[in-house]
């Protein structure tokens, strides 16, 4: 399958069902996510290979919370693993991370080696890899509405200068373009709270696979699938040609 042309600059991924991968075969959540690990590295490794320059994974949401204690240990384990494995391979890739969320609820020692993954991968530049953690698109939108109000309040910002590209600055994705493509793998079809501003034109595409299925082959699929989408934004077919 030939992709060249027309790579979408922001891709995001909903990872979803490392849970019900592992019932099917008969073994418990954990080895679910162990998988489901391989597969995000695998996404890393091709987009960057394909020219996405912004690759935002959905890691743990703010309502992943409510799971089990025992399963949210793991994956906070499994998290703080991956970093220190992949730093060596991020940094030989020239690819920076970046978080978004609410990392105050993350555990401190995981919490400060993001810290220093970010830190030592801040001016790669083939590609930004965002991991969402602790996040809520809503949760992000209240907090920039309250920065936002604090300013107003204080005549540092007047009302006027409300506008799309200030609410932009104030989101936790500031850095990042809009999503041009955002996958949800598992069958399910919902955005379950994420990037909803951000996503407000993105192109949607759901994977029947579960997550620790989904490979290069499914990706470039799913990328395949997008360009030959016409993305109108409002306008005519005849406008864009
Ligand atoms: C996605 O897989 C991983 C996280 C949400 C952390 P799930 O754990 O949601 O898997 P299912 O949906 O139960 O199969
Ligand atoms: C969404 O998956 C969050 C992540 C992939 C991290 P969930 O499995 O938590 O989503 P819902 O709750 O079923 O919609
Ligand atoms: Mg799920």
């Amino acid at each position: 399958m030939k992709i060249e042309k027309k790579i979408p600059k922001h891709i995001a991924i909903i990872m979803d069902g490392n849970g019900r991968w592992a019932k099917n075969k008969g073994l418990s959540r954990d080895y679910g996510h162990k998988e489901g690990k391989e597969s995000a590295k695998e996404m890393v490794r091709s987009c960057a290979k394909l020219g996405v320059k912004n690759l935002t994974l959905f890691a743990f949401s703010s309502e992943n919370w409510k799971r089990p204690k025992l399963e949210v240990d793991l994956l906070m384990g499994l998290l703080h693993n991956s970093l220190r494995t992949e730093l060596k391979e991020l940094k030989k890739n020239n690819i920076k991370l970046e978080t978004i969320g609410d990392l105050s609820k993350i555990p401190l020692i995981v919490r400060k080696f993001l810290k220093k993954v970010c830190e030592e991968t801040k001016d790669n530049d083939l590609m930004t890899l965002t991991l969402a953690l602790s996040y809520g698109s809503r949760d992000e939108i209240i907090n920039s509405v309250k920065e936002i109000a604090d300013k107003v309040k204080n005549n540092i910002i007047s009302v006027e200068k409300i506008d799309e590209s200030l609410i932009n600055q104030h989101l936790y994705t500031r850095n990042l373009p809009d999503v041009d493509l955002m996958i949800r793998t598992s069958g399910e079809k919902r955005i379950s709270n994420f990037l909803l501003w951000q996503s407000a034109y993105a192109e949607l595409y759901f994977s029947d696979e579960l997550w620790p299925d989904f490979k290069s082959e499914h990706l470039i699929k799913a990328i395949s699938d997008y360009q030959n989408r016409e993305r109108r934004f409002g306008r005519t077919s005849e406008q864009i040609i």
